[in-house]
């Protein structure tokens, strides 16, 4: 049998490696309507998504990108159908149960953020011990934001700083970006430099508020379950030929 190899294995020549992004996130846009142009109903594009998601991780290993955040399911996603919101459940519980192992074998570190607790329990369970097992893993940071809202996020931050104040162990004064930022979910991990939004939506879309003040910003009309490792040299080329200012001239 032989075995087809992946297309772009290497850093494609044409990048400059010192100018790649340190953390890459995606809005996954576009399964459904993937399907839809295919006759298929829309699970079978989230199923698609997950394969496209899965060689993006791999893909961030073999090229040297240390780290990943995907937007699997926001705090407005609940108003889906609930038969689409059930699978979606029900499909994060069986990938993470089936790809632990392999993850692990990469040594890929898993952090989940985004209400958890809201979500089924058997997921739950699956997401902690994926976390736990993956722990002190050193290889791809893989975020995924699951029950997750950027405006949300930021309040519990707010929450348990105003927690602290009102208890006497931190000054107002005292609050900075820094200490903002490590009361997120996201703490310890570098804001992306990068955002990728496939499907040709130009919004944000309540993802990471606070983290992509300075996210360079990659649309395309390609639907998630078509985006490639093609795809994601286009997207990186224009990202290196961008000008990152930070504000300044
Ligand atoms: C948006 O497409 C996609 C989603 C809401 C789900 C994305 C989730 C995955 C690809 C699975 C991730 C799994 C794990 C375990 C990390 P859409 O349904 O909004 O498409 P449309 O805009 O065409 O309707």
């Amino acid at each position: 049998m032989t075995v087809k190899p992946t297309v772009l294995q290497e850093l494609p020549v044409d990048l400059q490696r010192e100018k790649l992004p340190r953390h890459v996130a995606v809005i996954m846009d576009g399964n459904g309507r993937w399907a839809k142009t295919r006759g298929m109903p829309r699970i079978m594009g989230h199923r698609r998504g997950v394969d496209a998601l899965k060689d993006l991780l791999r893909c961030c290993r073999d090229w040297g990108i240390p780290a990943l955040t995907a937007y699997a399911f926001s705090t407005e996603n609940w108003g889906r159908p609930l038969e689409e919101v059930e699978f979606l459940m029900t499909l994060f519980e069986r990938i993470l149960h089936q790809e632990l192992a392999e993850m692990m074998a990469e040594n890929v570190k898993i952090r989940f953020v985004g209400n958890l607790d809201a979500l089924p329990r058997s997921l739950y369970a699956e997401i902690e011990k994926s976390m736990i097992d993956t722990e002190n893993n050193r290889g791809t940071q893989f975020t995924v934001a699951t029950n997750y809202g950027g405006r949300q996020e930021i309040l519990q931050a707010c929450r348990a700083i105003a927690t602290q104040v009102q208890q006497g162990t931190l000054e107002p004064d005292s609050i900075d970006e820094t200490l903002f930022a490590s009361h997120l979910y996201t703490h310890g991990i570098p804001d992306p430099d990068l955002l990728i939004r496939t499907s040709g939506e130009m919004r944000i879309s309540n993802f990471l508020l606070w983290q992509m003040a300075y996210s360079e910003i990659y649309i395309t009309d390609t639907l998630w379950p078509d985006f490639d490792r093609t795809e994601f040299h286009r997207a990186l080329t224009d990202y290196q030929q961008r000008q990152r200012r930070f504000g300044k001239v």
